[in-house]
């Protein structure tokens, strides 16, 4: 084809994707095609401001490594994170609600046994974590496995430390026979998202702040049941209403409990003040979870 203009290039790009042998990758490249001219189009984009765009995306490919995913960073501060895992988790009401993944999520985290020790020397108040795995009946659902990964008291995961430290402040533990589950760890506490980069530039451009309320992530799955990744963000925290990624719910928000020194919830006794935070948490059972006919949940490109 010639002479493409801006009333014929989209219809162009769009038929030579018509032949395309991948039926769902036609339907979101004709979609994003549309919505990038759309964009241009609306905005009346400038070659400079694209060329800014491109030199932008290139910085974050630049920094981007297995341990700083600066893309996600990028989805996340755009809300797209958030609005992906809205439309890809809704749930009978009284289910725990989802929230974003985040980048700090490491597979074959180590095993601890109930009531062991999560934190594994980060820095951090003690925290005794407890709750429950329930059906939205209430019954409880046996050894449901739970993920679990935090920050330290200095705002970073463990992963941030380098490949070579060894894991602290995540863990996997298997839930009891009825459920319940308990373990230590440390005090969450609010920390920015790695903003040294150029998604850090972004939100400084933007008059935006890098900081999340403090949470635990959790991914709990169970035979049966849907699997869900979330947090449980700490009452009071000052960020619950401006988190920088958008990942707060009502419905995660939870109290940590001070307690001065003294006796435990492990039957040893605390030298410093220390947190408990109980969290009760309701699985979608699996086939309340599958997909609406039609709507396609993976795409396989290549
Ligand atoms: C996190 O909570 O670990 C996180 C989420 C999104 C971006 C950065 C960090
Ligand atoms: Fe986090």
């Amino acid at each position: 084809m010639r002479n493409m203009d801006e009333d014929n290039i989209t219809r162009a790009v769009i038929g030579m994707h018509a032949s395309s042998g991948n039926p769902r990758l036609r339907v979101l490249m004709t979609s994003l095609v549309q919505h990038l001219h759309a964009f241009a189009r609306e905005v009346e984009l400038t070659e400079d401001e694209w060329f800014r765009g491109i030199q932008f995306l290139t910085q974050v490919g630049h920094i981007t490594t297995a341990t700083r995913q600066e893309f996600i960073l990028l989805s996340d501060t755009l809300g797209l994170s958030t609005l992906v895992t809205a439309l890809n988790n809704k749930k009978p009401q009284g289910c725990t609600e989802a929230t974003v993944f985040g980048p700090f999520h490491v597979e074959d985290s180590p095993r601890v046994e109930l009531g062991g020790d999560v934190a594994n020397g980060a820095q951090g108040e003690p925290c005794f974590v407890s709750g429950t795995v329930v059906d939205p009946d209430g019954r409880s659902v046996p050894h449901a496995e739970l993920q679990v990964w935090q920050a330290d008291a200095a705002g970073n995961y463990d992963v941030q430390y380098g490949a070579d430290e060894p894991h602290r402040a995540r863990a996997t533990l298997n839930a009891d026979e009825r459920g319940a589950f308990y373990f230590k760890s440390i005090r969450a506490e609010s920390y920015p998202i790695p903003h040294d980069g150029p998604v850090g530039q972004m939100l400084e451009a933007l008059g935006r702040h890098p900081w999340r309320p403090a949470h635990l992530h959790f991914m709990v799955t169970a035979p049966g049941f849907e699997r869900l990744i979330t947090h449980v963000f700490r009452n009071g925290d000052q960020y619950l209403d401006s988190d920088a990624v958008f990942g707060v719910r009502s419905s995660l928000i939870a109290d940590w409990d001070e307690h001065p020194p003294g006796h435990a919830p492990d039957g040893t006794v605390s030298a410093v003040p220390f947190y408990t935070l109980n969290f009760r948490f309701v699985l979608n059972p699996a086939s309340a979870a599958a997909a609406p006919a039609g709507r396609k949940k993976t795409v396989a490109v290549g």
